[in-house]
């Protein structure tokens, strides 16, 4: 994939929170677990495990320990994402429980969100609900919990794409606060492209003429 592509992929995704009734293809599901497996983790512990629900007593229940998050109800999957406690505090003490196991589940939300994105179908990350709720729900063993929620599904509309921070005003060079040069302040990433691209041919010229 060109790194264009994977940034119009990047950049076009959105929070999907209406969809349609239609049911996923097994094979859709299953990219979408594969590409949350290849995610990075600390010293590949892989501390994740995924729950697939798709009976709909299970997601209303879902749904209303969630707020009433209508989107989980109408999704015909929900994709809960579980963070082996036990495992990463082994491997890693305080640090493995309190933040690798959720950044690399994190890792393998935003993998399954892009899959997603890739198959042209809608999907949204689900982090408010009540933990201990669903835990018992769903019968999740002691040792585990879950972390996060994946609904997807065709979806009904897609919504505007939501504003980001421009990458001056959350990016320093060297040391905090040092802004990036002010050249670059005004421009997105296709003006950097040229940018750079010029910038490429006059020092390749410059090097051509020595
Ligand atoms: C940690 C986290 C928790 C979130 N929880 C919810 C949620 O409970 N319900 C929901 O509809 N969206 C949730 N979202 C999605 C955000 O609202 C959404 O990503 C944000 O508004 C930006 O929109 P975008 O995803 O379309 O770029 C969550 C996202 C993250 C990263």
């Amino acid at each position: 994939m060109e790194s264009d592509e994977l940034l119009d992929l990047l950049s076009s995704r959105v929070s999907v929170t209406r969809y349609s009734d239609e049911d996923l293809e097994r094979d859709q599901i299953g990219k979408i677990l594969e590409a949350g497996r290849w995610a990075p983790s600390a010293g590949n512990m892989q501390c994740w495990e995924f729950i697939v629900v798709e009976d709909k007593k299970i997601k209303e229940k879902l749904s209303m320990y969630s707020y009433n998050q209508s989107h989980i109800r109408e999704a015909p999957i929900c994709i809960v994402v579980l963070g082996d406690e036990k495992k990463a505090a082994r491997r890693f003490e305080d640090r493995g429980k309190n933040l690798y196991m959720i950044q690399e589940t994190a890792a393998a939300m935003q993998n399954m969100l892009l899959m997603a994105q890739s198959l042209d179908l809608g999907a949204a990350w689900v982090g408010a609900f009540k933990e201990e709720d669903v835990k018992e729900l769903l019968e999740i063993p002691e040792n585990l919990r879950p972390l996060s929620m994946i609904t997807v599904g065709y979806p009904r509309e897609r919504p505007h794409i939501s504003e980001k921070k421009r990458i001056v005003e959350s990016t320093f060079v060297n040391t905090y606060g040092h802004k990036l040069h002010r050249l670059m302040e005004e421009r997105e990433w296709k003006g950097f492209k040229t940018y750079f691209g010029k910038l490429k041919e006059k020092i390749k010229g410059e090097i051509g003429n020595d």
